[in-house]
């Protein structure tokens, strides 16, 4: 996996996947040093998140990805975030993809990383 260095912003680009290889709907993983990373495409957007969770270290990018119901009025359901919301597998902790805040408590977050797609191929940008 070719990494480069981007001299303005001294970011690492890592070369994930052709685009065709994640298609909608799934994930893969990206070693970055000693840590994994998660990537994944939830209806054509590309989400990154490193793959230990806040809560007790799990490999949270393992968990299932769904949606959730925001507070909303009685008999009302005011259905979000479909596909983005990743649910802890060890104890069903749930974090946003888009920006890996806790649905609990936003203030407890996952690690997320930038993506890029550029000439059909999908990049992880790491600080
Ligand atoms: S380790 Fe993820 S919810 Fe407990």
């Amino acid at each position: 996996m070719p990494a480069t260095q981007t001299q303005a912003t001294n970011t690492r680009r890592i070369d994930v996947a052709a685009l065709f290889e994640l298609p909608p709907g799934t994930r893969t993983f990206v070693q970055v040093g000693r840590n994994r990373v998660g990537v994944f495409n939830i209806a054509g957007t590309i989400y990154a998140a490193l793959d230990v969770c806040p809560h007790e270290r799990a490999p949270v990018c393992q968990g299932r990805c769904g949606g959730t119901n925001r507070p909303s009025g009685v008999g009302s359901f005011d259905w979000d975030a479909a596909g983005c919301v990743l649910a802890c597998p060890w104890h069903g902790w749930e974090f946003d993809l888009r920006d890996g805040k806790s649905l609990h408590d936003p203030r407890c977050r996952l690690k997320t990383y930038r993506t890029v797609i550029e000439d059909g191929r999908v990049y992880l940008m790491v600080p």
